[in-house]
């Protein structure tokens, strides 16, 4: 407000188009973005060298008896503190008085211990089938900031606190999951762009096998594809700060897939592109070598989630209890039939053309699941959405807690944050939100498992 008492106008009345031109630069060419990279990238390493970068390697905390006898392993504390005190060779935990802390390596010690050791009416070890494979959980919608990520992770994070051995695979190339992992990627190389490069160059391989005893020519294989046949899933998987989590990760160069497949593919239009990513996990063992895959993928249904929902054998689609959320869920829905319809109908052409038997996807489950869910302003809606999904949604809604948005630079998620920085209550009730998703889909998991095992010893019987 002016002396006069006129107040000032709004900043957007009477602007001058004149004076507005002539504040303006040349247009800007494609160059110009290179000399913005540049000018970011040295800014970047000014800021790295006056310690504003996080220092990259990421600790995982410690957990307290508490935290041991009430949420990882069923044993009263007195009862843990005798068997330790009987058996000396068992990881101690480090501390003073009641309360020893102990590392996840040590709480998986103690897990086996009491395993082999403890009560067989209680079970230490969560439950998995000797034999069956990993299984493979996929988490996707096309709509960005639904809880994709966060789900992923916190899934991730409760399987491995609950013993089993996890690969997580970032498929968007914004790295929100590799970071959250601690996970270090240099460029595509690193991530999971070499499979997909990997499994059309095999392709191209055996198609041009065929081109030569035909006398036909063949196709290109580039520096890139020849160099992606020396690439194994292992080579791409790094350790992370949880002892029994690997990550495949990714960085902004994972986007260029999304432009080189419908190359490859018109290239070669016998390629199954959707099979990329189940062809690596299977070929080279990763299967075997974990119990849960988790695949978290971009807001967009494009090539990499379109291998992802191909590998997978659970589906999980987070959405907010919003009517945007809602509808584009419902639309994304609608996108998945129609691609997958698609996808069907073309190899099965083929496939009757050759005598070959049809094919069709298949998902062990799939679930719709409410996050962020604030009660008090969202139930109504979320009824509604529960009443229209119907089985197709999980029946926990994982809740609006403010401990997931609050994680600093190092710690993310409920996981990773020390209960001792919140109030008790607050904690618990926001553990619970995520303890509870777990539950759910763990059971949706050892039920899949089981359902194998049942359809297998069935096979077995009439073989
Ligand atoms: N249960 C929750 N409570 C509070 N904030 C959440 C919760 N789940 C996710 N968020 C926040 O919502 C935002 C979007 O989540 P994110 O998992 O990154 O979504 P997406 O991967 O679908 O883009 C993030 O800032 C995340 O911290
Ligand atoms: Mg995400």
């Amino acid at each position: 407000m002016t002396n006069s008492g006129k107040p000032t106008p709004p900043p957007y009345f009477n602007i001058d188009p004149e004076t507005a031109a002539s504040r303006l630069s040349q247009p800007i060419d494609t160059l110009r973005f290179a000399k913005a990279a540049t000018f970011a990238a040295k800014g970047r390493d000014d800021l790295a060298k006056r310690g504003y970068a996080p220092d990259g390697r990421k600790r995982l905390r410690k957990f307290s008896t508490w935290e041991v006898c009430r949420y990882l392993l069923d044993i009263a504390p007195a009862h843990l503190r005798r068997v330790l005190k009987a058996h000396p060779d068992l990881p101690q935990g480090t501390g003073e008085g009641n309360t020893k802390w102990f590392t996840l390596e040590e709480v998986l010690a103690l897990r086996d211990h009491f395993a082999t050791e403890g009560s067989a009416a209680k079970q230490y070890k969560s439950w998995r089938p000797k034999g069956q494979p990993a299984k493979v959980i996929a988490v996707a919608n096309f709509k960005g900031g639904v809880g994709k990520t966060s789900t992923a992770a916190h899934l991730a994070m409760s399987a491995a606190l609950d013993g089993y051995r996890v690969l997580v695979i970032d498929l968007d190339s914004q790295g929100s999951m590799t970071s959250i992992m601690g996970g270090k990627v240099e460029d595509e190389w690193q991530t999971a762009f070499p499979l997909l490069a990997r499994d059309y160059a095999r392709h191209v391989q055996a198609e041009n096998a065929n081109r030569r005893l035909a006398g036909t020519t063949e196709l290109p294989l580039d520096e890139t594809l020849t160099e992606s046949l020396e690439v194994s899933p292992r080579n791409l998987i790094q350790p992370t700060h949880w002892p029994n989590i690997d990550l495949i990760g990714a960085q902004l160069n994972l986007y260029w897939a999304e432009f080189q497949v419908p190359v490859w593919r018109m290239q070669a239009r016998s390629w199954p592109l959707w099979d990329a990513l189940t062809n690596a996990l299977q070929t080279d063992q990763i299967l075997e070598d974990y119990d849960i895959i988790l695949l978290d993928t971009p807001p967009a249904l494009g090539y990499l989630t379109i291998n992802a929902l191909s590998a997978a054998d659970i589906l999980l689609v987070p959405l907010g209890a919003s009517f945007l959320e809602f509808d584009s869920t419902g639309r994304f829905f609608d996108m998945l039939y129609s691609t997958f319809a698609s996808i069907e109908e073309g190899e099965n052409r083929l496939r009757r053309q050759d005598g070959m038997p049809e094919m069709k996807f298949e998902w062990d489950a799939v679930r719709a699941l409410i996050t962020r869910f604030d009660a008090s302003q969202q139930t109504d809606l979320a009824n509604v959405i529960q009443a229209y999904f119907g089985d197709f949604m999980t029946t926990y809604r994982q809740e609006l807690t403010a401990m997931v948005g609050q994680a600093g630079e190092q710690v993310n998620g409920i996981y990773e944050a020390d209960y001792r920085e919140f109030n008790r209550d607050t904690y618990v009730r926001g553990r619970e939100t995520f303890d509870r998703t777990w539950a759910e889909i763990k059971e949706i998991l050892l039920g899949t498992w089981w359902r194998d095992m049942q359809m297998e010893a069935h096979e077995d019987g009439k073989a």
